[in-house]
């Protein structure tokens, strides 16, 4: 059965943080979608040159090409707007061909709505603008990434947020995601370790609406203990294991997703849902790749 979330290799070193579905290869109102038995069947079928995302039960070697539908109507000054409807359609897209068991195959719309409304073209390096609404990770210097929209979407969506929840973020990057969780309406903390990363999400973040986002610089293995407890805390880079004082941060009911797993391999995304008599349910979600979580000497 295949359970994948696939990456490129040589874009690992470069700190992908997760892998993608369409190619700037493939016209953007097609989506390909391909199946394989194990990881490596995967790679093989991809011949390392395409990222790709999936999560699906077919048979090896199985391509499944899905016709997106028509865009709505969008804002005529937003030059990017209908590349974020297709985005959105990517995402839903990968979502129907690669969720099930513990992932949603259908995102909830209010997630969609907010990823229809972020610009992710203004979290990028201003010569990747092109390519910022391509379902894929993509580089923002320092060796880090901003992840690929389907991840930020689905852990978004994970999470099941409420207007007004408390939410820690460990690994700001470009300051995305902290930007679609308070698109949500949720009250953001961000930790971000690299302080030109922190500084630049500190100064974007405002500039583009999102002056409520609070921004750290520091190791997010500590969480932020003068803000807590939180509703939920959001790991996007890859753990090793979790960090007990971030545990220790989640409110009775939170949810806490992080990639758990090894450095430059792939890791389990895993949600870690703090039950209200204080016991701990984890559930699997799927492979994944993120950079890794690294430690302040
Ligand atoms: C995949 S990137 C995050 C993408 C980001 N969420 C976005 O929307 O652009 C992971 C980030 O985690 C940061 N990071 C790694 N270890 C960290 C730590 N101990 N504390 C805080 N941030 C950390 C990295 O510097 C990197 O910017």
């Amino acid at each position: 059965m295949l359970r994948q979330h696939l990456i490129l290799p040589a874009q690992m070193g470069e700190g992908v943080a997760a892998s993608g579905l369409s190619s700037p290869a493939h016209p953007p109102m097609w989506t390909m979608v391909i199946a394989a038995r194990s990881l490596t069947d995967a790679m093989r079928l991809l011949g390392g040159g395409l990222v790709i995302l999936r999560r699906l039960s077919l048979g090896a070697g199985a391509v499944l090409l899905v016709l997106c539908g028509a865009a709505p109507a969008v804002a005529p000054d937003d030059p990017y707007a209908q590349a974020r409807q297709r985005m959105v359609r990517t995402i839903e897209a990968i979502a129907s061909a690669a969720g099930g068991d513990a992932t949603p195959t259908i995102l909830d719309p209010s997630v969609l709505d907010v990823l229809r409304r972020v610009p992710r073209h203004a979290f990028v390096p201003e010569g990747l603008r092109e390519r910022a609404y391509e379902d894929e990770p993509l580089p923002i210097g320092y060796g880090q990434t901003i992840s690929q929209p389907y991840i930020v979407g689905l852990m978004t969506d994970v999470l099941r947020l409420t207007r007004g929840d408390r939410v820690l973020e460990i690994g700001t990057g470009s300051g995305y995601q902290a930007a679609v969780l308070a698109e949500l309406g949720a009250q953001v903390f961000t930790i971000e370790i690299v302080p030109a990363l922190a500084q630049q999400a500190a100064a974007r973040l405002p500039a583009l609406g999102y002056g409520a986002v609070r921004v750290r610089q520091g190791d997010g293995y500590y969480g932020w203990p003068e803000a807590a407890p939180f509703d939920a805390i959001i790991v996007t880079a890859a753990v090793p294991q979790v960090p007990p004082p971030l545990l220790e941060q989640l409110k009775p009911g939170g949810r806490m997703l992080l990639p758990l797993g090894a450095a430059f391999l792939l890791q389990e995304l895993v949600l870690i849902e703090k039950l209200t008599d204080r016991t701990v349910r984890t559930t699997a979600l799927l492979p994944v790749a993120f950079v890794p979580f690294t430690r302040t000497p």
